[in-house]
């Protein structure tokens, strides 16, 4: 069976997470792998956690309840991509206790560089006062002092950033490698005749 695992990405709006993670899932896929699901903010805050704000108290029970559902996944052999600005160390030491194979990767960023992304045109409402209690601006971020991997994402091309994860999961067994999924499919192939 497949190892689970969880790739928990971590940073500031605008860093990267929810990219990195469609690309990493995009290149599990292609090396055949089946069990993938993707956890986002975004999606998840309009379903699992919509009753939850952005107080610290609520900041805290949406990656704990996020967490509780990572945890199911990568022991039951699905590989979980996490993207959470998840601000709290504390709450990302809970996760990675509780989840099976967790790999924490910061993706780290200039707030300079983040504000002229502003995707969203949340830095513009969050500098002039307009939104409260925003990450990196008015809340704080306690970036990781031990994750796993760390991309530098005002640096790296999106390629870049996904490689170092897709390196590190190989390094670690956890993947297959691309050269061994086409191996793989050549075995099969052969089988099949
Ligand atoms: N090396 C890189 N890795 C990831 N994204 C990059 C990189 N270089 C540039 N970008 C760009 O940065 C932006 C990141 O936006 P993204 O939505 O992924 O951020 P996010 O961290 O998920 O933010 P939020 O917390 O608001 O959901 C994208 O427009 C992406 O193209
Ligand atoms: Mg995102």
């Amino acid at each position: 069976m497949q190892e689970g695992f969880v790739i928990w990405f971590t940073g500031l709006s605008a860093s990267g997470k929810t990219t990195l993670a469609k690309e990493v899932e995009r290149e599990l896929r292609a090396r055949g792998m089946r069990y993938v699901q993707r956890l986002d903010g975004d999606v998840v805050r309009q379903d699992l956690t919509r009753d939850l704000g952005f107080s610290k108290k609520d900041r805290d029970e949406n990656i704990h309840r996020v967490t509780f559902v990572a945890e199911l996944l990568s022991k039951n052999g699905v590989a979980t991509t996490c993207s959470f600005i998840s601000p709290y160390r504390k709450a990302r030491e809970t996760a990675r206790v509780r989840c099976h194979n967790f790999v924490e990767v910061y993706v780290q960023c200039p707030l300079e560089v983040l504000i002229e992304r502003d995707p969203k045109g949340l830095y513009k409402k969050a500098l002039t006062g307009e939104i409260k209690g925003f990450t990196g601006v008015d809340d704080p971020y306690e970036p990781p002092e031990s994750a796993e991997i760390v991309v530098h994402t005002g640096q790296e091309t999106i390629k870049e950033s996904t490689d170092k994860v897709l390196a590190f999961l190989e390094e670690n067994r956890l993947i297959p490698t691309a050269n061994e999924n086409a191996a793989s499919a050549q075995v099969s192939a052969g089988e099949g005749k």
